[in-house]
Protein backbone atom coordinates (compact mmCIF):
# COMPACT_ATOMS: atom_id res chain seq x y z
CA UNK A 1 0.00 0.00 0.00
CA UNK A 2 1.29 3.39 -0.64
CA UNK A 3 1.08 6.69 1.84
CA UNK A 4 -2.14 7.57 1.69
CA UNK A 5 -1.80 10.25 4.45
CA UNK A 6 1.01 12.53 3.21
CA UNK A 7 2.16 13.79 6.57
CA UNK A 8 3.41 10.01 7.40
CA UNK A 9 6.05 7.56 5.33
CA UNK A 10 4.50 4.17 5.55
CA UNK A 11 7.94 3.06 5.69
CA UNK A 12 8.31 3.78 9.40
CA UNK A 13 4.41 3.42 10.37
CA UNK A 14 3.83 -0.47 9.22
CA UNK A 15 5.21 -3.46 8.86
CA UNK A 16 5.39 -5.96 6.10
CA UNK A 17 1.70 -8.34 5.89
CA UNK A 18 1.25 -10.74 3.97
CA UNK A 19 -0.79 -9.76 0.50
CA UNK A 20 1.50 -6.37 0.76
CA UNK A 21 3.23 -5.27 -2.30
CA UNK A 22 6.95 -4.36 -1.59
CA UNK A 23 9.98 -2.52 -4.37
CA UNK A 24 12.58 -5.73 -4.15
CA UNK A 25 15.87 -3.69 -4.35
CA UNK A 26 19.29 -5.02 -6.00
CA UNK A 27 20.63 -1.72 -6.66
CA UNK A 28 19.21 2.05 -7.90
CA UNK A 29 18.63 0.58 -10.95
CA UNK A 30 17.79 -3.03 -10.14
CA UNK A 31 14.20 -3.37 -8.47
CA UNK A 32 11.03 -4.93 -8.81
CA UNK A 33 7.57 -4.99 -7.20
CA UNK A 34 6.39 -8.23 -5.92
CA UNK A 35 3.34 -8.97 -3.79
CA UNK A 36 4.20 -10.97 -0.12
CA UNK A 37 2.72 -14.25 -0.32
CA UNK A 38 3.55 -16.66 2.60
CA UNK A 39 4.93 -19.83 1.04
CA UNK A 40 5.94 -18.40 -2.13
CA UNK A 41 9.91 -17.45 -2.92
CA UNK A 42 11.95 -15.32 -4.67
CA UNK A 43 14.95 -16.43 -6.67
CA UNK A 44 17.82 -14.38 -8.10
CA UNK A 45 21.53 -14.43 -8.42
CA UNK A 46 21.69 -13.99 -4.73
CA UNK A 47 20.06 -17.19 -3.83
CA UNK A 48 16.82 -17.82 -2.59
CA UNK A 49 14.47 -15.41 -0.23
CA UNK A 50 11.61 -16.91 1.58
CA UNK A 51 9.03 -14.69 1.74
CA UNK A 52 7.64 -16.24 4.90
CA UNK A 53 11.17 -14.32 6.54
CA UNK A 54 9.54 -10.77 5.24
CA UNK A 55 6.72 -11.01 6.51
CA UNK A 56 6.52 -8.51 10.02
CA UNK A 57 9.50 -6.81 9.23
CA UNK A 58 9.61 -3.18 8.64
CA UNK A 59 9.82 -1.64 5.11
CA UNK A 60 13.24 -0.62 4.28
CA UNK A 61 14.56 -4.24 5.80
CA UNK A 62 17.32 -5.82 4.81
CA UNK A 63 16.51 -10.13 4.20
CA UNK A 64 19.09 -12.19 3.49
CA UNK A 65 19.19 -15.33 1.29
CA UNK A 66 19.80 -18.79 1.83
CA UNK A 67 22.96 -18.41 0.45
CA UNK A 68 23.69 -15.22 2.76
CA UNK A 69 23.02 -12.37 -0.35
CA UNK A 70 20.69 -9.79 0.44
CA UNK A 71 18.50 -7.49 -0.90
CA UNK A 72 15.64 -4.44 0.41
CA UNK A 73 11.89 -4.32 0.23
CA UNK A 74 10.80 -0.76 0.18
CA UNK A 75 7.96 0.48 0.28
CA UNK A 76 5.89 1.19 -3.20
CA UNK A 77 6.14 5.16 -3.27
CA UNK A 78 5.43 6.70 -6.73
CA UNK A 79 8.83 7.28 -6.92
CA UNK A 80 10.10 4.18 -7.02
CA UNK A 81 6.45 3.11 -9.06
CA UNK A 82 7.65 5.30 -11.63
CA UNK A 83 10.77 3.45 -11.90
CA UNK A 84 8.91 -0.65 -11.55
CA UNK A 85 5.63 -0.40 -13.32
CA UNK A 86 5.73 -1.94 -16.80
CA UNK A 87 6.08 0.69 -19.44
CA UNK A 88 2.51 0.52 -22.12
CA UNK A 89 3.40 3.81 -23.07
CA UNK A 90 5.89 6.55 -23.00
CA UNK A 91 5.74 7.93 -18.90
CA UNK A 92 7.14 10.83 -17.13
CA UNK A 93 9.89 10.43 -15.25
CA UNK A 94 10.50 12.30 -11.84
CA UNK A 95 12.13 15.54 -12.73
CA UNK A 96 9.22 16.01 -14.93
CA UNK A 97 6.75 14.93 -12.06
CA UNK A 98 7.53 16.55 -9.39
CA UNK A 99 8.01 20.00 -11.25
CA UNK A 100 4.55 19.43 -12.60
CA UNK A 101 2.81 19.17 -9.07
CA UNK A 102 4.63 22.08 -7.63
CA UNK A 103 3.64 24.25 -10.67
CA UNK A 104 0.22 23.19 -11.30
CA UNK A 105 0.41 24.07 -7.13
CA UNK A 106 -1.19 20.44 -6.33
CA UNK A 107 -1.85 20.02 -2.82
CA UNK A 108 -3.88 17.52 -0.15
CA UNK A 109 -7.59 18.11 -1.56
CA UNK A 110 -7.51 19.44 -5.05
CA UNK A 111 -9.32 17.63 -7.39
CA UNK A 112 -7.17 17.17 -10.86
CA UNK A 113 -8.46 16.34 -14.46
CA UNK A 114 -5.27 14.08 -16.48
CA UNK A 115 -5.72 12.99 -19.69
CA UNK A 116 -4.06 10.11 -21.08
CA UNK A 117 -4.01 8.17 -18.41
CA UNK A 118 -0.73 6.28 -20.28
CA UNK A 119 0.64 3.75 -17.49
CA UNK A 120 0.06 5.66 -14.56
CA UNK A 121 3.04 6.94 -13.59
CA UNK A 122 2.28 10.44 -13.07
CA UNK A 123 -1.10 9.61 -11.55
CA UNK A 124 0.72 7.87 -8.89
CA UNK A 125 2.13 10.99 -7.95
CA UNK A 126 -1.12 12.80 -8.64
CA UNK A 127 -3.02 10.63 -6.03
CA UNK A 128 -0.70 11.06 -3.20
CA UNK A 129 0.35 14.84 -3.89
CA UNK A 130 -3.96 15.47 -2.79
CA UNK A 131 -4.32 12.84 -0.61
CA UNK A 132 -6.28 11.72 1.89
CA UNK A 133 -9.34 14.41 0.64
CA UNK A 134 -8.58 15.17 -3.00
CA UNK A 135 -9.10 12.72 -5.85
CA UNK A 136 -7.68 12.12 -10.05
CA UNK A 137 -10.15 11.77 -12.85
CA UNK A 138 -7.75 10.48 -15.20
CA UNK A 139 -9.13 9.56 -18.87
CA UNK A 140 -8.00 7.61 -21.50
CA UNK A 141 -9.25 6.61 -24.96
CA UNK A 142 -7.72 3.27 -25.09
CA UNK A 143 -9.97 0.72 -23.37
CA UNK A 144 -7.32 -1.67 -22.59
CA UNK A 145 -4.71 0.73 -20.96
CA UNK A 146 -7.46 1.93 -18.93
CA UNK A 147 -8.31 -0.99 -17.47
CA UNK A 148 -4.36 -1.95 -16.49
CA UNK A 149 -4.32 1.34 -15.02
CA UNK A 150 -7.28 0.64 -13.13
CA UNK A 151 -5.41 -2.44 -11.86
CA UNK A 152 -2.68 -1.20 -11.04
CA UNK A 153 -4.02 1.62 -8.94
CA UNK A 154 -6.31 -1.31 -7.21
CA UNK A 155 -2.62 -3.46 -6.94
CA UNK A 156 -0.79 -0.38 -5.26
CA UNK A 157 -3.55 0.98 -2.75
CA UNK A 158 -4.29 3.98 -4.86
CA UNK A 159 -8.13 3.14 -6.40
CA UNK A 160 -9.54 5.29 -3.21
CA UNK A 161 -7.94 8.42 -4.61
CA UNK A 162 -7.81 7.54 -8.43
CA UNK A 163 -10.88 7.11 -10.88
CA UNK A 164 -9.76 6.12 -14.62
CA UNK A 165 -12.66 6.86 -17.17
CA UNK A 166 -12.35 5.65 -20.85
CA UNK A 167 -12.85 8.72 -23.36
CA UNK A 168 -11.63 10.61 -26.28
CA UNK A 169 -10.47 13.43 -24.51
CA UNK A 170 -9.72 15.60 -27.44
CA UNK A 171 -12.50 14.42 -29.39
CA UNK A 172 -15.29 14.97 -26.88
CA UNK A 173 -13.57 17.12 -24.01
CA UNK A 174 -13.69 16.05 -20.48
CA UNK A 175 -17.55 15.19 -18.85
CA UNK A 176 -19.74 18.29 -18.02
CA UNK A 177 -20.10 17.45 -14.63
CA UNK A 178 -16.42 18.73 -13.85
CA UNK A 179 -17.54 22.15 -15.27
CA UNK A 180 -15.69 24.42 -13.42
CA UNK A 181 -14.69 22.02 -10.71
CA UNK A 182 -11.25 21.27 -11.54
CA UNK A 183 -7.85 22.61 -9.48
CA UNK A 184 -5.52 22.36 -12.16
CA UNK A 185 -5.75 19.90 -15.43
CA UNK A 186 -3.10 17.89 -16.99
CA UNK A 187 -2.66 16.85 -20.28
CA UNK A 188 -0.34 14.32 -21.98
CA UNK A 189 -1.68 13.84 -25.07
CA UNK A 190 -1.09 13.99 -29.21
CA UNK A 191 -2.75 17.54 -30.19
CA UNK A 192 -3.04 18.82 -26.69
CA UNK A 193 -4.77 21.91 -28.38
CA UNK A 194 -7.79 20.23 -29.59
CA UNK A 195 -8.34 19.46 -25.66
CA UNK A 196 -7.33 22.95 -24.02
CA UNK A 197 -10.89 24.58 -25.19
CA UNK A 198 -12.61 21.63 -22.57
CA UNK A 199 -9.92 22.19 -20.17
CA UNK A 200 -10.16 25.91 -19.42
CA UNK A 201 -14.77 25.09 -18.86
CA UNK A 202 -13.42 22.40 -16.41
CA UNK A 203 -10.53 24.74 -14.41
CA UNK A 204 -11.62 26.67 -11.12
CA UNK A 205 -10.67 30.59 -11.93
CA UNK A 206 -7.02 31.00 -11.32
CA UNK A 207 -6.41 27.03 -12.16
CA UNK A 208 -3.69 25.72 -13.58
CA UNK A 209 -3.03 23.45 -16.96
CA UNK A 210 0.28 22.05 -17.95
CA UNK A 211 0.27 20.26 -20.95
CA UNK A 212 3.35 17.63 -22.14
CA UNK A 213 4.87 17.64 -25.49
CA UNK A 214 7.68 16.08 -26.71
CA UNK A 215 7.65 18.32 -30.02
CA UNK A 216 8.07 22.21 -29.95
CA UNK A 217 5.94 21.83 -32.81
CA UNK A 218 3.34 20.82 -30.70
CA UNK A 219 4.23 23.57 -27.52
CA UNK A 220 3.58 26.04 -30.28
CA UNK A 221 0.40 25.18 -31.37
CA UNK A 222 -0.96 25.19 -27.82
CA UNK A 223 0.41 28.07 -26.90
CA UNK A 224 -1.17 30.18 -29.75
CA UNK A 225 -4.41 27.91 -28.74
CA UNK A 226 -4.02 29.42 -24.47
CA UNK A 227 -3.80 33.09 -25.66
CA UNK A 228 -7.53 33.61 -25.90
CA UNK A 229 -8.42 32.83 -22.06
CA UNK A 230 -4.93 32.05 -20.38
CA UNK A 231 -2.55 33.61 -18.81
CA UNK A 232 1.22 33.38 -17.37
CA UNK A 233 1.55 30.75 -20.78
CA UNK A 234 5.23 29.40 -19.62
CA UNK A 235 6.98 26.64 -21.56
CA UNK A 236 10.06 24.62 -19.51
CA UNK A 237 11.86 21.75 -20.47
CA UNK A 238 13.59 19.89 -17.15
CA UNK A 239 17.02 18.44 -17.78
CA UNK A 240 17.96 16.27 -14.79
CA UNK A 241 21.89 15.69 -14.11
CA UNK A 242 23.01 13.03 -11.31
CA UNK A 243 26.39 12.64 -10.24
CA UNK A 244 28.44 9.27 -9.77
CA UNK A 245 30.70 10.29 -6.64
CA UNK A 246 32.80 7.41 -5.35
CA UNK A 247 36.11 7.18 -3.89
CA UNK A 248 38.86 5.38 -6.60
CA UNK A 249 42.19 4.59 -6.85
CA UNK A 250 43.61 6.47 -9.19
CA UNK A 251 45.90 4.53 -12.12
CA UNK A 252 43.80 1.22 -11.61
CA UNK A 253 41.40 1.38 -14.79
CA UNK A 254 38.86 3.93 -13.61
CA UNK A 255 41.34 7.25 -13.71
CA UNK A 256 43.31 9.44 -15.86
CA UNK A 257 45.62 11.75 -15.21
CA UNK A 258 44.09 14.63 -15.48
CA UNK A 259 41.46 14.07 -13.49
CA UNK A 260 39.10 12.68 -15.77
CA UNK A 261 37.46 9.47 -15.81
CA UNK A 262 37.40 8.01 -19.85
CA UNK A 263 35.55 10.63 -21.75
CA UNK A 264 33.60 12.22 -19.14
CA UNK A 265 34.80 15.30 -17.28
CA UNK A 266 35.17 14.65 -13.87
CA UNK A 267 36.33 16.76 -10.12
CA UNK A 268 38.65 15.45 -8.11
CA UNK A 269 38.45 16.59 -4.77
CA UNK A 270 41.70 17.87 -2.66
CA UNK A 271 42.79 16.31 0.39
CA UNK A 272 42.58 18.43 3.69
CA UNK A 273 45.99 18.80 5.48
CA UNK A 274 45.04 15.91 8.03
CA UNK A 275 44.49 13.30 5.45
CA UNK A 276 48.08 14.53 4.07
CA UNK A 277 49.58 14.30 7.58
CA UNK A 278 48.24 10.86 7.59
CA UNK A 279 49.29 9.64 4.50
CA UNK A 280 45.52 8.70 2.81
CA UNK A 281 46.53 11.43 0.15
CA UNK A 282 50.12 8.59 -0.86
CA UNK A 283 47.82 5.88 -1.16
CA UNK A 284 46.26 7.66 -4.50
CA UNK A 285 42.85 7.27 -3.31
CA UNK A 286 40.81 10.14 -4.91
CA UNK A 287 36.54 11.15 -4.49
CA UNK A 288 36.09 11.17 -7.93
CA UNK A 289 32.26 13.02 -9.30
CA UNK A 290 31.57 12.76 -13.07
CA UNK A 291 28.09 13.32 -14.20
CA UNK A 292 26.29 9.91 -14.88
CA UNK A 293 26.24 8.34 -17.99
CA UNK A 294 23.06 7.21 -18.35
CA UNK A 295 21.29 10.73 -17.50
CA UNK A 296 17.97 10.93 -19.19
CA UNK A 297 18.16 13.87 -21.78
CA UNK A 298 15.38 15.63 -23.44
CA UNK A 299 11.92 14.21 -22.49
CA UNK A 300 9.13 16.94 -23.39
CA UNK A 301 8.50 20.48 -22.78
CA UNK A 302 5.99 21.30 -20.03
CA UNK A 303 3.64 24.22 -20.82
CA UNK A 304 1.85 26.19 -18.04
CA UNK A 305 -0.76 28.48 -17.96
CA UNK A 306 -3.34 30.30 -15.58
CA UNK A 307 -7.00 30.56 -16.13
CA UNK A 308 -7.86 34.53 -16.92
CA UNK A 309 -10.16 35.52 -14.15
CA UNK A 310 -12.63 37.70 -15.75
C1 LIG B 1 2.33 9.13 -23.40
S1 LIG B 1 0.91 8.38 -22.77
C2 LIG B 1 0.69 9.18 -21.19
C3 LIG B 1 1.71 8.72 -20.17
C4 LIG B 1 1.43 9.17 -18.79
N1 LIG B 1 1.55 10.60 -18.65
C5 LIG B 1 2.34 8.47 -17.78
O1 LIG B 1 3.12 9.19 -17.09
O2 LIG B 1 2.31 7.25 -17.66
C6 LIG B 1 -0.36 9.12 -23.72
C7 LIG B 1 -1.70 8.45 -23.56
O3 LIG B 1 -2.67 9.28 -24.16
C8 LIG B 1 -3.67 8.44 -24.67
N2 LIG B 1 -4.42 9.21 -25.68
C9 LIG B 1 -4.03 9.56 -26.93
N3 LIG B 1 -5.00 10.26 -27.55
C10 LIG B 1 -6.03 10.35 -26.66
C11 LIG B 1 -7.32 10.94 -26.70
N4 LIG B 1 -7.76 11.57 -27.81
N5 LIG B 1 -8.11 10.87 -25.61
C12 LIG B 1 -7.69 10.21 -24.50
N6 LIG B 1 -6.48 9.61 -24.40
C13 LIG B 1 -5.67 9.67 -25.47
C14 LIG B 1 -2.91 7.25 -25.23
O4 LIG B 1 -3.76 6.12 -25.32
C15 LIG B 1 -1.78 7.09 -24.21
O5 LIG B 1 -2.12 6.11 -23.26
Amino acid sequence: MLPIDPTKKNSFQRRICNGDLVIVYERHDIMKAIKVCEGSELQNRFGVFRHSDWVGRPFGSKVLSNKGGFVYLLAPTPELWTLVLSHRTQILYIADISFVISFLEIIPGCLVLESGTGSGSLTTSLARAVAPAGHIYTFDFHEQRAALAREDFERIGLSSLVTVGVRDIQGEGFPDEFCGAADSVFLDLPQPWLAIPSACKMLKPDGVLCSFSPCIEQVQRSCETLKSDFTDIRTFEVLLRAYEVREQRMGYGGGNEDGSLGSLPCKRRQFSSSEVSNGRENSSCSVMARPCSETRGHTGYLTFARLRCL
